[in-house]
């Protein structure tokens, strides 16, 4: 099975899993906790090297109050449960996200498994907290012209490679694999930038129920798609591979 290097995932249809049961919509979000565990630790065995959870969106406080404060208290007691086995399994935790608009405590306990992770090596797994990827790039794009404004940056000297350094995912590869569960087909804010050559799996799997065998079959399609980054399928497999592959009756179109 080919891997992706970075997976990233948004995890969807919580609220929807409860309330098919006639559950309050938090038990979804409980199952939901259950699921990333099992997903996370598959991920990690099968050698993922990055995996991306979108676990709360910038738009998400606006949810009923209570709902934000049971997800923050899942949050902080999936973070208690898991450090210790971050930290035998090797995973290094990361966050991105607006971090300054979580409580003092849920920060406390994020900075506390960061820390107690940063020398692991396996897998890095990063949760999107408060995060939005708009809000992200204003943040990005405000750093860089405090610098311009001080007088340590000239504006020529903004790249690609210097604002993709100023983004919460600074030193994160761009995922090569995007599912979204739930049947819903959009990025709703995720990653912008970052997924600009992912390959996208949109899964009508509700997340609690998106168990190993949904992430093995989401793989397999991974390892069908052809990524081209935009090049030509010649010029990524030479010439000869790709004009077979033709005359077996793949598209011809081949330019994005
Ligand atoms: C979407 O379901 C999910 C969220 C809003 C994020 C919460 C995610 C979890 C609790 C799982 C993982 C958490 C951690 C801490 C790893 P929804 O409520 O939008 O579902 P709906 O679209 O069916 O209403």
């Amino acid at each position: 099975m080919r891997i992706p290097r970075h997976l990233a995932i948004i995890m969807d249809g919580n609220g929807r899993w409860a309330e098919l049961s006639s559950l309050p919509r938090i038990a979804g979000h409980q199952q939901g906790v259950e699921t990333a565990r099992e997903i996370i630790e598959e991920c990690r065995s099968l050698g993922v090297q990055y995996l991306t959870l979108f676990a709360f969106s910038s738009e998400n406080w606006q949810r009923p109050a209570a709902e934000v404060d049971a997800l923050m208290g899942l949050l902080v007691a999936f973070l208690r449960g898991e450090i210790p086995n971050m930290l035998a399994n090797g995973i290094r935790f990361n966050v991105i996200g607006e971090m300054g608009r979580l409580s003092a405590d849920v920060q406390r306990i994020l900075r506390e498994a960061m820390e107690k992770s940063a020398g692991n090596r396996q897998m890095v797994l990063t949760l999107a907290l408060s995060y939005g990827g708009r809000d992200e790039l204003v943040r990005a794009a405000r750093t860089l012209a405090h610098e311009v404004q001080e007088g340590r940056l000239q504006p020529e000297a903004i790249d690609e490679g210097l604002l993709d350094r100023s983004l919460d995912t600074a030193g994160l590869p761009d995922p090569d694999f995007l599912i979204r569960t739930s049947g819903e087909m959009r990025i709703s804010n995720f990653l912008l930038w970052q997924l600009a050559y992912a390959e996208l799996y949109f899964s009508s799997v509700l997340w609690p129920d998106f168990h190993r065998s949904e992430l093995h079959h989401a793989l397999g399609e991974f390892g069908r798609r052809e990524r081209r980054f935009g090049l030509t399928g010649a010029q990524l497999y030479g010439e000869e591979i790709a004009a077979g592959e033709e005359k077996e009756g793949k598209p011809s179109n081949r330019e994005s």
